[in-house]
């Protein structure tokens, strides 16, 4: 099990790094949140004033833009150009900014091919949107985690208001989700979409407990 590579694949809001954090602890292997490689990329064209539908720009600035992921204290750290970003990529802004920049193909070159590199190094459980399709083809297990728009609006909705974090509602929260399942799949360039080999698993009636379940059993069912 140790070597096994994962690919967790599917829309915002799945529960796909709440469940891939788990299942690398149980089985003593990396995880890697590959979305927040493309978060740190927007949170520097956000910062630079560039405009998120820039591509040439975009594709200049990546030339000399340095993304590294450290583990330290059980969780993965995001450096952007030396800084850590890790807390300031999950605001709302960011979220919406790294579903544009993820269109652009300079930045998925780039973030693909660090993703492999990590995935070279050791065992790995991998979430994103092209992980089971473009980054890992070969992975040993391939999940493919949906739930409604409205049960992972709800979701989302229930951790903000738990972190105090709470500033939308409902509504507004469903259709950011909208927007972003909109742009994540419509792109011309790797998009969200299930690899023919993966399982698709809808956890739309399910409690986190009983999805992390179901993901594991694939997980156990599949290892030989
Ligand atoms: O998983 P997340 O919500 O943190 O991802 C942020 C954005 O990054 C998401 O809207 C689409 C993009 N992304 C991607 O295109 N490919 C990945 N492997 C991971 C994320």
């Amino acid at each position: 099990m140790k070597n096994i590579r994962i690919a967790i694949d599917g829309p915002s809001g799945a529960g796909k790094s709440t469940i891939a954090r788990h299942i690398a602890g149980t089985l003593g292997i990396l995880y890697l949140d590959t979305g927040a490689m493309y978060r740190a990329v927007a949170l520097k064209v956000l910062r630079s004033g560039i405009s998120l539908a820039d591509a040439a720009a975009i594709a200049r600035m990546m030339k000399d833009t340095r993304i590294d992921v450290e583990y330290r204290d059980d969780s993965q750290h995001i450096l952007l150009d030396g800084e850590d970003v890790s807390g300031e990529i999950r605001s709302n802004e960011v979220s919406m900014g790294a579903s544009a920049v993820s269109a652009h193909l300079a930045v998925r070159e780039r973030l693909v091919s660090l993703q492999q590199d990590i995935a070279r190094r050791s065992g790995v459980v991998m979430d994103g949107r092209d992980i089971g399709t473009k980054v890992l083809p070969n992975a040993d297990v391939k999940i493919f985690l949906v739930a409604s728009p409205e049960v992972r609006a709800q979701r989302r909705f229930l951790e903000l208001q738990e972190k105090g974090l709470l500033d939308k509602t409902y509504e507004a929260l469903l259709e950011e989700i909208r927007v972003r399942d909109r742009n994540d799949s419509s792109r011309t360039h790797s998009p969200l979409l299930q690899a023919e080999d993966a399982v698709l698993l809808d956890t739309t009636g399910f409690s986190l407990k009983e999805a992390t379940d179901a993901v594991m059993a694939l997980i156990e069912a599949r290892k030989d």
